[in-house]
């Protein structure tokens, strides 16, 4: 199995709240997500509800029942709300992520130096409710390897920097390297690894060509190019590119095994 794809539906919601008609629905574009074979949702309810609301997440997680082979990935700091709203819900997932209430976008990745100690037992409490936790990580490898230390199934990587040098054209190969080490670097103390932020159709394909990427979460690009090819469209155009990651990952593996 390659990477999974699971949709943050953040901006769906963002645009449903510019009115008070409750259009476009959210758990409406999850159900066309997964129609068109998503294999997760993935939400960010941040403090302000300026997009996904409490509301959301329950609606989401109920609207899920019908699929249970769907992920359902919840992402936030670990501030005490978000928490209990988390450990009610029971997602899949529960990635960690280190922004502040009035952050843009998450743009950093956890240091685990100065918050693994206070990490420790929340990750504890995740895990003891039978919640997958993964951590919002930069490529140092030395952090990576404290995220399996503090008790993390998996991390996160947080690929703006690869998708902003993608962009330009500039070290794209280099950046990329940094991301398949820390891969290894996770992979070698058994942590999974997810990858976010900023992927969009351009730039998916070579970064699935770091082995064994587990999920990426994909919104703002997603969400854009269902605006000029519909949100199902855009899905299975999204899968296509992680079926021939996939392809082209497995052809590699043969080539080097014969
Ligand atoms: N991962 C995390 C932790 C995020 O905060 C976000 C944005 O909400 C994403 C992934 C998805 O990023 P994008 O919307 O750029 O695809």
């Amino acid at each position: 199995m390659g990477a999974k794809l699971s949709v943050n539906l953040n901006k769906v919601a963002l645009l449903r709240n510019a009115r008070t008609i409750g259009i476009p629905s959210v758990v409406r574009a999850a159900e066309v997500c997964i129609e068109a074979g998503a294999h997760g949702i993935t939400v960010h309810p941040r403090p302000d509800e300026r997009h996904i609301r409490r509301q959301d997440v329950f609606d989401l997680a109920e609207a899920l029942k019908a699929a249970p082979e769907v992920e359902f990935n919840i992402e936030g700091n670990p501030f005490p709300e978000f928490m209990e709203l988390v450990l009610k819900v029971k997602p899949t997932q529960c990635t960690l992520v280190p922004d502040s209430p009035e952050a843009f976008t998450s743009d950093h990745g956890w240091d685990l130096k100065a918050e693994g100690e206070r990490l420790k037992p929340i990750i504890n409490q995740l895990k003891q409710e039978g919640i997958r936790t993964s951590l919002f990580m930069e490529t140092d490898p030395e952090q990576i390897g404290l995220a399996r230390t503090v008790g993390a199934d998996r991390v996160e990587l947080y690929t703006e920097p690869y998708a902003a040098s993608f962009a330009r054209g500039v070290r794209v190969e280099e950046t990329l390297e940094a991301f398949r080490h820390a891969a290894e670097k996770a992979q070698s103390v058994w942590l999974g690894v997810n990858a976010g932020h900023d992927l969009n159709l351009q730039n998916l394909g070579l970064f699935c060509s770091i082995p064994n990427i587990m999920e990426v979460s994909i919104g703002h690009a997603l969400i854009s190019d269902a605006l000029e090819m519909g949100l199902a469209n855009t899905v299975r155009a999204y899968l296509k590119v992680l079926d021939e990651a996939e392809m082209e990952e497995t052809g590699a593996s043969r080539a080097l095994a014969s």
